[in-house]
């Protein structure tokens, strides 16, 4: 083969092994940004933990408005996922089994969750520490709602 037909060729290998899989893109998608939803979780509750450092209590808004955008972006990370829902029974619960859309159950836990984060940015905005922990006390309700009924444990 000559170099321009390898490269051609290799090209069209990467590109139709990606088509084959994009379920699993979507997957690796969702992945991504719920551990980015738990990075941030994480943080916040790292700084609760530093009651004096008033350099880190000035990134807690930055964390909450990054959650806002995230919790945003997660109601449209679960699209209908035949082999998550084959794979675990908590997460086929998500979907109608006829029409394939998101139950109106799981949709409440999206709403939930973006609300908890509208609040958390709200009561965060001037980045009291004080407000830290009811701000940290409303998302961590709505991520064990949701994940208690529709999450494999690890
Ligand atoms: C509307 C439901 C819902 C809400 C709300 C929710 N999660 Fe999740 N989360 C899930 C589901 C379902 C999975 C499993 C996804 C999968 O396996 O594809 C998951 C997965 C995760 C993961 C594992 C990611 C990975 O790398 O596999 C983390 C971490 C996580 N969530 C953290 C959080 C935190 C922290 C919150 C709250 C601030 C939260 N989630 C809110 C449904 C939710």
């Amino acid at each position: 083969m000559t170099k321009m037909l390898k490269t051609i060729f290799s090209g069209w290998m990467v590109i139709s092994a990606s088509s084959l899989y994009a379920d699993d893109h979507a997957h690796e998608y969702r992945e991504k940004v719920m551990s980015s939803v738990g990075s941030h979780m994480k943080s916040l509750s790292l700084i609760l933990k530093q009651k004096d450092n008033k350099t880190l209590h000035s990134h807690i808004s930055r964390h909450t408005a990054n959650m806002a955008e995230l919790a945003a972006i997660t109601q449209d990370i679960f699209a209908f996922d035949e082999k998550a829902a084959k794979k675990s029974k908590k997460m086929a619960k998500i979907w109608d089994p006829k029409t394939k859309a998101i139950s109106s159950d799981f949709q409440k836990e999206l709403d939930a969750f973006q609300d908890a984060a509208k609040k958390a940015l709200e009561l965060t905005k001037g980045n009291d520490i004080n407000k830290l922990k009811p701000a940290l006390g409303a998302l961590g309700k709505s991520c064990k709602s949701c994940h208690d009924s529709y999450k494999e444990k690890d």
